[in-house]
């Protein structure tokens, strides 16, 4: 089995809404799969489907290459679901709501102690497992969230938003726990609206917008669907005289004009190492003088705002 997940033109309506038109991808066994996307764009739903909870109209859905309508109970057991919100008992204590999930996974008494045990030092809060979940940070209590949803050592994690709301600090402990199952062998369907977690960990993804894909693919194949590869960004001593397109009309570079204004050049090009000299000849034949410079590959945030917009 190469795919964990395969969905096939799968369409789901609320009502009237059409909240999924046609999602097609594929996860590979071992993979890191980003799955973005604005508010409202489909991703819940989309896990709703994946976990079984709710029903599609058409299409087709295979998880550890079982259709999902008819195996849910066997997909179950090798799945765990992070879900959007807490899903904590907050008058039992961290260790007992762990040792919930487990048993409710199906597994004895003793299988369940030595399991809990090790979820919960896999995501650093054994020291804290007598805990009530409603004295946790939010990074604790999502942490504990993962641990309930390891606790069966599923081969494939989904996680919805896993990061939404917590502070740097606690994002940072946890995108690194995140690389760390996945590295340990469980492939891991990861949602977020925040481009640059999904550029740093993942190494496939689908970007949803609308209900429908915008892009999928490798990472870098995503970032190919833009005509360029680079940001410049300039900034000039005094003030920009003529209209920037007069003196780079010649150049194979695309300016920015929301970015850019009287002392600063935004522009998207290839190549950088030969075309910003011949951008900074031209600006120096007007007479001005350039007072600071970045190059910047274009970032995964820039892909996914400029398709948006060309989706709108
Ligand atoms: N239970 C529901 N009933 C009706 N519409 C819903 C329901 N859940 C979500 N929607 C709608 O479906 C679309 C996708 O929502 P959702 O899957 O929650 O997106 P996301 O998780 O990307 O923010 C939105 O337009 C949302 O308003
Ligand atoms: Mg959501």
């Amino acid at each position: 089995m190469d795919n964990i997940i395969s969905l096939s033109k799968v369409t789901k309506y609320y009502g009237h809404h059409c909240a999924l038109k046609e999602i097609s991808f594929q996860v590979k066994k071992g993979s890191l799969y980003g799955l973005l996307g604005p508010n409202g764009s489909g991703k819940s739903t989309l896990i709703h489907l994946l976990s079984g909870l709710l029903p599609f109209d058409s299409g087709a859905c295979r998880l550890f290459d079982m259709p999902i309508q008819t195996n849910r109970q066997c997909i179950q057991k090798q799945m765990g679901i992070v879900p959007q919100e807490y899903a904590l008992y907050e008058d039992l204590k961290a260790i007992e709501n762990v040792m919930l999930f487990a048993r409710l996974y199906g597994l004895d008494y003793k299988q369940a102690k030595a399991k809990v045990e090790n979820a919960l030092k896999k995501v650093n809060l054994w020291d804290v497992r007598n805990g009530f979940p409603y004295t946790f940070s939010g990074g604790m209590k999502k942490r504990l969230n993962i641990a309930c949803a390891i606790v069966h050592e599923p081969k494939l994690l989904i996680m919805d938003e896993p990061t939404a709301s917590l502070d740097p600090v606690s994002r940072d402990d946890l995108l690194q726990q995140i690389k760390d199952l996945n590295r340990q062998g469980c492939s891991i369907l990861y949602t977020s609206h925040y481009l640059e977690e999904v550029e740093l960990l993942c190494d496939h993804a689908t970007i949803l917008n609308k209900g429908m894909v915008l892009a999928e693919g490798s990472i870098p194949k995503i970032k190919q669907l833009l005509p360029y590869t680079h940001q410049i960004s300039l900034l000039i001593d005094g003030s920009i005289r003529n209209s920037l397109e007069i003196f780079t009309r010649q150049l194979p570079i695309a300016f920015e004009p929301t970015l850019s204004n009287h002392h600063r050049i935004v522009a998207n090009c290839n190549e950088p190492a030969k075309n910003l000299p011949l951008l900074m000849m031209q600006l120096q034949k007007q007479g001005m003088g350039i007072l600071d410079l970045q190059i910047s590959p274009l970032s995964l945030d820039q892909v996914f705002l400029k398709l948006i917009h060309s989706h709108e």
